[in-house]
């Protein structure tokens, strides 16, 4: 699938601490949503992929600062989240709705759903991928994965939300770092 390209990230993003996200996590990742995006941009092949979740969480572990994130195997970003270090967690203003509708819709496999959505790919100097429209990002260096064991859910309901038992894989992530558009 060719992608548009992904271009260096200009110099309106400053770098905060975890601290100064603002709002509640449970209501900005679950209202408003977020882009996970994780690839490799460092060779010429540049495959990387994103996709719209509204399930995570921001929290602390082995004294660290950390984010999760839940995806299933029959996402296209399964495969990259697995291969990469690091990956993202980007934010947008409600305009952008359509636009994250699209990403949770279309798969990488066979649609640049990027350039469908209106968004523009960017790349940090560590290697971070992330889209120039978001207005925050969160960086995060894998430190963990784990699948879910069906064997282990406590509450029945849980089953019924996986008909083809494509079930979720956890990935822990320290948080790098905070970037937030400067207006
Ligand atoms: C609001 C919303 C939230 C979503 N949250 C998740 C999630 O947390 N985990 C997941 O695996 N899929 C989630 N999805 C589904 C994926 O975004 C969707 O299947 C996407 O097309 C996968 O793209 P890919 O195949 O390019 O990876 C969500 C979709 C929407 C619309």
């Amino acid at each position: 699938m060719e992608q548009q390209p992904v271009i260096p990230a200009g110099s309106e993003w400053t770098d905060k601490h975890i601290r100064d996200f603002c709002g509640s996590p449970v209501s900005r990742i679950s209202d408003e949503w977020m882009l996970i995006t994780c690839g490799n941009t460092a060779d010429q092949k540049g495959l990387w992929n994103t996709m719209t979740a509204s399930w995570g969480g921001l929290g602390v572990l082995w004294s660290k600062n950390v984010a999760f994130m839940f995806i299933r195997p029959t996402r296209f970003t399964f495969a990259l989240a697995n291969e990469s270090q690091l990956f993202t967690l980007s934010f947008f203003d409600a305009s952008y709705r359509r636009s994250l509708e699209i990403c949770g819709a279309a798969s990488g496999r066979d649609t640049d759903k990027a350039a469908q959505a209106g968004l523009k790919p960017i790349v940090f100097s560590d290697g971070s991928i992330a889209f120039q429209e978001a207005k925050e990002i969160i960086v995060c260096r894998k430190l963990y994965v784990h699948d879910f064991d069906p064997g282990q859910f406590l509450d029945p309901s849980i089953e019924g939300l996986y008909p083809v038992k494509d079930y979720h894989r956890m990935f822990i992530g320290e948080v790098l770092t905070l970037r937030v558009k400067e207006a």
